[in-house]
């Protein structure tokens, strides 16, 4: 096979970067909250109704100490902000927040001098604790502005509350090679989702168990908060970040311009 002529090369080249940056142009990303409230949401599905403060939950502060399968799998809390109908009689018995907020892991939600410290009504500005808390953390350019695959080896969250699973040995990494003329394939890491998730936050609700199959997988729902906008919009480093998925894309400007 004879190689391209350089000048088809270089067209070619162009061409593709031309279409990278008309895409990166092409998609509204939700503006980024700052890196101490990245993560943090507000959960009022049941609170006001019924009197008090809705509540705030840090992601970070958690992510820190236990994987998102504790929460998600075996604590089954949904991965959206208010499809959990938590009541506070679940809470006394140990369930959602009560499986750790007991008075011995953490602050219990009995107590009724700690009702606040949850029902605080409306998200803050955690920056000084955040600050001290990333000081020492490897860094990215979006999101929280930590890189938490670095960070989970030295963090060393735990992975199961309740057994002593570890995470299942399943390195297979897709490459999932985008539709359009001149986009860079995104890249899937099994390997790396398996240390934070478990098989079943993903499969079979949010993707099929066969490359290539699932329906309507664009960039467009993604970015609808489906597929991997479940977590890379709103927990996970966010859709910013293409060259972390599309390892053959170049960085986009403005990287550190957030918060
Ligand atoms: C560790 C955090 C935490 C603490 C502490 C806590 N709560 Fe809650 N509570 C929650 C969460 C989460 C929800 C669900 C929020 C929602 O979706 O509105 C909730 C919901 C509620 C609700 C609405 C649901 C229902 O059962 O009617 C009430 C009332 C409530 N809590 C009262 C209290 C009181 C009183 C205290 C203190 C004795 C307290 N909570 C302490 C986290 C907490
Ligand atoms: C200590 C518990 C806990 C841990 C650990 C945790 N989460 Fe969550 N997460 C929650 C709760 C609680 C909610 C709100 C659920 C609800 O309101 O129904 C939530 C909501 C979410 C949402 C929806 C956010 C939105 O904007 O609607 C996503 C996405 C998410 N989590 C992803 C993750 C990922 C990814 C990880 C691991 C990196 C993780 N979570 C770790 C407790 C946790
Ligand atoms: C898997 C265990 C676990 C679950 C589930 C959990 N927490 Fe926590 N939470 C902790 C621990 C441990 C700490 C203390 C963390 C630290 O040292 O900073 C904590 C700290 C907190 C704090 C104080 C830190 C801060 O951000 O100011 C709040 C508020 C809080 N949790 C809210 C919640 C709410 C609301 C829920 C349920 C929606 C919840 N937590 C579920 C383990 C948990
Ligand atoms: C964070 C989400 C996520 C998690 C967690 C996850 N997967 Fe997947 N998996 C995917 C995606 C995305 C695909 C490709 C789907 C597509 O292209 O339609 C896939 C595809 C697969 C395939 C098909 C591969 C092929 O070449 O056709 C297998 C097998 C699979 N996963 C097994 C697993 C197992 C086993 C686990 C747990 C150890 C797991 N997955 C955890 C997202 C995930
Ligand atoms: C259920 C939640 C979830 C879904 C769905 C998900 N991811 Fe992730 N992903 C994570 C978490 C958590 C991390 C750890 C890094 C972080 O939190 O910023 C991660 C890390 C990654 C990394 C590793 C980056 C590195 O530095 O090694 C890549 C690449 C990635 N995701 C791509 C994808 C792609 C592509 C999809 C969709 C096919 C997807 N993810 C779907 C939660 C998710
Ligand atoms: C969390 C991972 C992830 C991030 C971050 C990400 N993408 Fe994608 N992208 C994907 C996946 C997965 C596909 C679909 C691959 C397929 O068709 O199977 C895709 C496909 C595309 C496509 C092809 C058209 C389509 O809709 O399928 C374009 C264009 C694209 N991405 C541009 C971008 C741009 C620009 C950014 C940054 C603003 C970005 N992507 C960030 C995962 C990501």
């Amino acid at each position: 096979m004879r190689s391209t002529p350089p000048a088809i090369a270089a067209l070619l080249g162009a061409a593709l970067v031309a279409a990278t940056v008309w895409a990166q142009g092409r998609f509204p990303l939700p503006k980024l909250p700052p890196p101490d409230r990245y993560g943090t949401i507000l959960m009022d599905r049941a609170s006001t109704g019924a009197g008090v403060e809705p509540v705030v939950f840090a992601h970070w502060r958690h992510r820190a100490r236990y994987s998102c399968r504790v929460c998600h799998f075996e604590l089954e809390f949904a991965l959206k902000t208010g499809a959990t109908g938590i009541t506070e009689e679940d809470n006394r018995h140990g369930m959602y927040c009560g499986a750790c907020h007991d008075g011995t892991t953490a602050f219990a939600v009995t107590a009724n001098d700690n009702c606040p410290r949850c029902h605080t009504g409306k998200i803050r500005s955690g920056k000084k604790a955040f600050r001290r808390f990333a000081r020492n953390l490897p860094t990215a350019p979006y999101g929280n502005h930590i890189d938490w695959v670095a960070a989970e080896k030295i963090l060393k969250p735990r992975y199961a509350l309740y057994t002593r699973e570890k995470p299942i040995q399943f390195d297979k990494k897709l490459v999932l090679q985008a539709e359009w003329f001149g986009i860079p394939p995104a890249v899937f890491p099994h390997g790396v989702h398996e240390r934070f998730l478990d098989c079943g936050n993903c499969h079979p609700d949010i993707f099929n168990i066969k490359k290539k199959t699932t329906k309507h997988f664009e960039m467009r729902y993604i970015l609808q908060g489906r597929f991997c906008g479940v977590c890379h919009l709103t927990v996970a480093f966010p859709l910013d970040d293409c060259q972390r998925c599309h390892p053959a894309m170049h960085r986009r400007r403005g990287a550190q311009d957030h918060g």
